[in-house]
């Protein structure tokens, strides 16, 4: 393993301000970084932002403003959501840095002088509404594939870089390097796109067209491509915002984290530009998923855009970041729901690890004078050994799931340590021992115990909460700090450096939390900018009645009375049509023997209206009617699938509508 650690986010277009899926790439970082520095490794952790294209240019145009002025008026936005997300990245980028134009221009010219940038003519489909280029394949019926407008054949002198011939070297080198690319998915989709020809990438623009952008340096005519310019950003970065003489030595990264969107421009456009400037490649590239929001993909145009300074108002900055990674395997595509948010906090945060601090804190107040005691180890049990056993291997794991970037197993493994150190208050029952005089080296021993593994978890959960990690670590009274490289080696059991007092102070996850914001907006402001918040855990419950919303950790057993007061039946389905304006509600009107129906359903993603057209499902037949994006639904299909529809439960077409499902 290499002493240094140099990991990147993307650099964020200024084009609006930040929302969840920039906080996640950002967050995610965060973890990364803190966690090598707690292992002692040399950390340059870059954020920051994207100020020159079209987007750029586009948006400022229509704020009114010039592009400088509106760039420096948005900033601001992300660096104080940096600040209130505790991002503790080293440097933040701005591509109007002048040394950053700077370094664009000299790796230009140093390749124009290698005669790998070239200039030719270009022709293709221009859309003068998205003032930008379609190929052959991209235009239908002579229209541009995004705005619908008629594009025109445009022909346009550019400079073009010599991707092509890079094609051969960039697969043997992800085929040699198999973490270069992750996850293994995104691998073969890489090398997939790499089996059709490539082809040269055009790298200028002329400034009739665009003028927001870094001058070529051999043209003052054209303006550099944003990608071009952008994407060098990793490594001037490092000649500029790092610490030096050390700063280019940071280079290659270890990880560049992008969301899958932009992974070819990463994977290949950077791959081959660095392999013209002969630098050697990052050492790898992570791609992770989208989120959607309640189901739907996020936009503004749906008004759901979440907003990251309205969630941690909400619930608190460690409570989204724990959300974040937590819910969805980094790499996949996930879904942000407020009843899983909500069921996630209440369970695992303030009652597993919440509940755990707060009984540890007080019982060591109670029964020990507020002082961690020193253990007998002639009172030691098993239950002692198999808490400090489970506690002595975690930091491997979370060292191998981090490598991994699988952040959801990093947090599971933290959190089966919560879980055990709660049933062994359970198991130990000190209140018990405490009525007991001749228990009383056993008592101090449980509560040296919980003392320890409360250390254990404060360590573990430093990257990822960083405002918990830090309130754990004064009420337990622990002398060291987090800038101290605390995990070079893993924490012994029983090696514990305490000052003197604990304390129980406030709880850590408060369970009376504010209600969101949900009202209907287009500006990304609240928390949740949703239809009614009640007509989407509705449309949940209605795509996948199996979870209702909750998480099977928070699921109650119900008796056979409380379940027979469902009542299911056969329906058949006679019409159903998309709802506007939704890709995932259709509505049915189905058959339910003694009448028809109206259903309004989430399965829009999984079917077409004409496939359900006279299939035979089961429908929960008495639930109180509820409106899903303006239009009634008087009852609910069932389906399997935890978070998307997989099937609807489909009878034989013999079966007759009205007929009771038990
Ligand atoms: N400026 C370029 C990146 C240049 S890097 C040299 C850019 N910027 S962006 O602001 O449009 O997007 C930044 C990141 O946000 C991308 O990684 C993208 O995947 C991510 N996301 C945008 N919407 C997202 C979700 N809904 N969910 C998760 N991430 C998403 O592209």
């Amino acid at each position: 393993m290499s002493q240094s650690f140099y990991v990147t986010t993307p650099i964020y277009y200024v084009n609006d301000v930040p929302h969840i899926g920039h906080a996640y790439t950002t967050i995610a970082a965060d973890v990364l970084a803190r966690f090598y520095r707690l292992r002692g490794r040399r950390v340059f952790f870059l954020t920051g932002l994207d100020e020159h294209g079209q987007k750029v240019q586009q948006a400022a145009a229509k704020a009114n403003i010039d592009p400088q002025t509106h760039c420096d008026r948005l900033m601001p936005a992300f660096k104080n959501l940096w600040e209130k997300l505790n991002i503790s990245q080293d440097a933040f980028i701005r591509t109007t840095d002048k040394s950053h134009q700077a370094i664009v221009q000299r790796c230009l010219q140093a390749l124009y002088d290698k005669d790998l940038i070239y200039q030719a003519e270009y022709t293709g489909w221009y859309c003068t509404f998205d003032e930008r280029f379609w190929t052959e394949k991209d235009v239908e019926n002579g229209q541009c594939p995004d705005c619908r407008r008629p594009v025109e054949q445009v022909s346009e002198r550019n400079y073009f870089f010599r991707m092509s011939q890079y094609r051969q070297a960039l697969i043997d080198h992800i085929k040699a390097h198999p973490a270069f690319i992750r996850p293994e998915s995104r691998r073969n989709e890489v090398l997939g796109f790499l089996q059709k020809p490539l082809e040269d990438l055009s790298i200028s623009r002329p400034k009739s067209r665009l003028s927001w952008g870094v001058e070529l340096p051999f043209d003052r005519d054209c303006v550099t491509y944003v990608w071009f310019d952008a994407l060098v950003n990793y490594l001037s970065a490092l000649e500029y915002l790092a610490p030096q003489p050390e700063g280019p030595h940071f280079w290659p990264a270890s990880l560049h984290l992008v969301g899958k969107d932009i992974l070819t421009t990463h994977a290949v456009y950077w791959s081959t530009m660095l392999m013209g400037m002969e630098r050697p490649l990052p050492e790898s590239i992570f791609a992770h998923g989208w989120w959607t929001v309640e189901g739907e993909k996020m936009s503004k145009s749906r008004g759901n855009v979440v907003d990251p300074n309205a969630m941690v108002e909400q619930f608190g900055v460690d409570a989204f970041r724990y959300f974040l990674l937590r819910e969805v395997p980094f790499g996949q595509d996930g879904d942000f729901s407020h009843a899983a948010f909500e069921s996630r906090y209440n369970a695992e945060l303030a009652n597993d690890l919440g509940n755990l601090v707060s009984r540890s804190l007080t019982m060591l107040g109670n029964f020990a004078n507020a002082r961690v005691p020193a253990m007998d180890p002639k009172s030691q049990t098993d239950l002692d050994r198999e808490l400090a056993q489970a506690a002595s291997n975690l930091f491997e794991a979370l060292d191998t799931h981090l490598r991994h970037l699988e952040f959801n197993r990093a947090l599971e493994t933290i959190w089966g340590l919560v879980q055990l150190a709660n049933q062994y208050i359970d198991k130990t029952a000190p209140w018990t021992l405490a009525k007991d005089s001749a228990q009383e080296s056993r008592l101090q021993t449980v509560l040296f115990h919980l003392a320890e593994v409360l250390r254990f978890l404060t360590l573990a959960v430093a990257p990822f909460m960083p405002h918990t990690a830090e309130a754990m670590r004064t009420r337990l009274g622990l002398t060291v700090t987090f800038h101290q490289p605390l995990l070079t080696t893993f924490p012994t059991w029983g090696d514990h450096r305490y000052t003197g007092e604990t304390t129980k102070g406030t709880s850590l996850f408060p369970k009376n939390l504010p209600k969101p914001s949900t009202t209907q907006t287009t500006e990304p402001s609240a928390a949740f900018t949703t239809t009614s918040e009640k007509s989407v855990k509705e449309q949940k419950a209605q795509s996948n009645p199996s979870d209702g919303g909750a998480t099977s950790s928070t699921a109650e057993l119900i008796g056979i009375d409380e379940f027979m007061k469902v009542q299911l039946k056969v329906a058949k389905i006679l019409q159903a049509e998309r709802v506007p304006k939704s890709d995932k509600l259709l509505k049915l009107q189905v058959d339910v023997g003694t009448e028809h129906r109206q259903i309004v359903a989430g399965i829009g993603k999984k079917y077409a209206p004409e496939e359900l057209l006279g299939r035979t499902i089961v429908v929960v037949a008495n639930l109180k009617p509820a409106k899903l994006m303006g239009i009634e639904s008087q009852g609910m299909v069932l389906a399997a699938g935890d978070k998307d529809v997989v099937s609807l439960l489909f009878l034989p077409d013999d079966a007759l509508p009205g007929t009771k499902v038990k």
